[in-house]
């Protein structure tokens, strides 16, 4: 049974995002990489991160996830450290590639706070679980569009961490429908990364605003 509340994390580099939705106090922190930084027309630079960071902090995120760039592993642990010495709040994203695990090995080392994503295979999770890493980012959607089972292989991915009783978390990413979060939640599945448009689907529901127009004409009618 779980005993810590969910954690979820608002997948998105747009500031306009944050600014909707981290004031429900909901999230546990926003999940940024290079793709989602170039979608919200936001520059990957250190000087840019920082700005972006200081925003999603003062909006509440207690911790914000930012992913390395750089073309050899030096380069990957160089941005580690910058990234990490914007705030310690900030988890460093490594892909789960030889190289990354290599940096995400040397940034550990230094009691860096490490997400491994891009992951699409157990075994992926296993490596990152091996080094001691906070979080192992498995992407779902992405893994259906190759036509696999995502669900299915996420789920074991997440038993394969309760069998070994390893603290690394799954931080379920690439999310298309809030239907799943609540199928992987009833799994036993506790953390995941879901889009704005996944937390609209989820978080806003027309029956719930009726409802709630309803109670404040009856308070009103009652002198309220
Ligand atoms: O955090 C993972 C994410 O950005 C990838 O999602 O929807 O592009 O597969 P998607």
């Amino acid at each position: 049974m779980a005993l810590l509340p969910p954690r979820l994390f608002l997948d998105s580099a747009d500031p306009a995002d944050w600014e909707q939705w981290l004031p429900l106090g909901v999230f546990h922190g926003v999940t940024t990489n290079p793709l989602l930084l170039d979608r919200a027309g936001q520059d990957c630079t250190l000087a840019n991160l920082a700005r972006l960071g200081g925003r999603a902090f003062d909006l509440g995120a207690r911790e914000i996830h930012l992913q390395v760039w750089g073309d050899d592993e030096d380069a990957l642990v160089t941005c580690g450290r910058e990234l990490v010495g914007l705030a310690p709040q900030v988890a460093v994203k490594v892909p789960a590639t030889d190289t990354g695990l290599r940096a995400a090995r040397r940034l550990l080392a230094e009691e860096v706070g490490v997400t491994v994503t891009a992951v699409y295979n157990a075994g992926q999770v296993l490596a990152a679980a091996a080094l001691g890493v906070l979080y192992a980012a498995p992407y779902l959607g992405r893994i259906d569009d190759l036509g696999r089972d995502g669900t299915a292989e996420v789920i074991a991915m997440h038993e394969l961490l309760r069998s070994t009783e390893n603290p690394t978390r799954l931080l379920v990413a690439s999310l298309r429908d809030w239907d799943k979060v609540v199928e992987l939640a009833w799994e036993g599945l506790d953390t995941f990364t879901i889009s704005p448009a996944v937390a609209a689907a989820m978080l806003d529901d027309p029956d719930t605003d009726d409802a709630a127009d309803a109670f404040e004409e009856a308070a009103r009618r009652r002198g309220g």
